[in-house]
């Protein structure tokens, strides 16, 4: 599929994620295959502007990851303009705007679902944002804010007009949260009225969810919490759409995927040729080691309390991730847990 002139190689991708989607987990789910196009944190337009160190290195990554979109959030034309251009400087492909984030601390300065609430508003945001810059600029909102205003297919085509280039629809409202279930039907709908392509995003936690819900008329499925349980799963998606027997995972597979992830974390912001990682100009600090190995274990217990769902034995293996007080302790429980049980 394609996204103006931008050729996606899937039409799969990995939804943003808050504190979950960072870089190294965007890139080891890019090396299973099968993912079309990575979606950052989302990254405050305001810090950006301001040129905060913490917020910049929320929109950092790599060339492997291409194609990036970094997703931005705020209410601001002007602002959120600038932050466009600051990232279409660090060398994205595209510029996504979160109007789906219901979480109040967003929501209450006009940005996030709120934006939702104002549609006027939404579209003059995105029209300051695709007048300041030359990649393409996409938006991803909920179904509404509440059942009362379920007001997506009308706010599409809004932006279609102000000149986004993509949507994608969580098929919820912000007050549903994750409550319920993902309005599919919905998300179609938009699809139809829709000449800009459109994402469907909710509830693919199994490889033929994503396939059904491509089926369903949409253009791409952006997937979330599947792929913290299932870092797979686009593959074998992408194995299920080309009529391929779907790639197995075994329980090995499953235990190197976190001791990569520790590796990779390790190595975050120490120790990388220049030019490896595109990112605003930041010194980010030398932090001592003990306090960035506390880091990468809190990374490591954030990504468990997803990846062990569904696993037989899972809540053992999430206790006792959650208990590690060191890396090679870590390291171990993952190991021993891995190997011990019978594949
Ligand atoms: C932990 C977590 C963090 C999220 N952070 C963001 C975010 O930063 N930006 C955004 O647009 N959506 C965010 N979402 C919503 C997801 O992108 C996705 O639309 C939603 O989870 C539904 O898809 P799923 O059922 O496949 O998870 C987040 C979801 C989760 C579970």
């Amino acid at each position: 599929m394609r996204i103006a002139k931008l050729e996606l190689p899937t039409p799969f991708a990995i939804a943003p994620m808050a504190g979950m989607t960072d870089t190294a987990f965007r890139r080891l789910v890019k090396r299973h295959g099968g993912c079309g196009l990575v979606v950052t944190e989302m990254v405050s337009s305001e810090g950006m502007v301001r040129g905060i160190d913490r917020t910049l290195e929320y929109a950092e990554y790599t060339e492997e990851e291409r194609p990036i979109s970094i997703q931005v959030f705020g209410g601001d034309p002007g602002t959120m303009a600038s932050a466009a251009q600051i990232v279409e400087g660090m060398g994205a492909d595209i510029v996504d705007v979160n109007m789906g984030c219901p979480v109040p601390k967003i929501a209450k300065h006009h940005a996030g679902c709120s934006l939702m609430r104002e549609p006027h508003h939404a579209a003059q945001v995105i029209a300051a944002m695709t007048r300041a810059v030359k990649i393409p600029v996409t938006v991803k909102m909920r179904a509404g804010w509440n059942d009362e205003d379920r007001n997506a297919p009308t706010l599409a085509r809004m932006v279609e007009d102000a000149g986004a280039a993509a949507v994608a629809v969580h098929g919820r409202t912000a007050e549903q949260s994750y409550s319920g279930s993902a309005d599919w039907d919905l998300v179609a709908r938009i699809a139809d009225q829709l000449t800009i392509p459109v994402f469907g995003s909710g509830d693919c936690l199994e490889p033929e969810q994503v396939m059904n819900r491509l089926r369903s008329g949409v253009d791409g499925v952006l997937v979330g919490r599947g792929v913290l349980r299932n870092p797979w799963i686009l593959s074998q998606a992408a194995d299920l759409a080309a009529g391929r027997p779907m790639r197995e995972v075994t329980l090995a597979d499953r235990g190197q995927f976190l001791l990569d992830y520790i590796d990779l974390l390790m190595n975050e912001r120490v120790r990388e040729p220049e030019g490896f990682r595109h990112g605003a100009v930041v010194t980010a600090g030398n932090a001592p080691r003990t306090s960035h190995d506390r880091w990468v274990i809190n990374k490591v217990r954030a990504l468990g309390s997803w990846y062990t769902k569904g696993l037989d034995n899972g809540s053992h293996l999430r206790t006792a991730i959650n208990s590690a007080e060191s890396l090679n302790h870590l390291r171990d429980t993952i190991g021993t847990f891995f190997c011990a049980v019978p594949a």
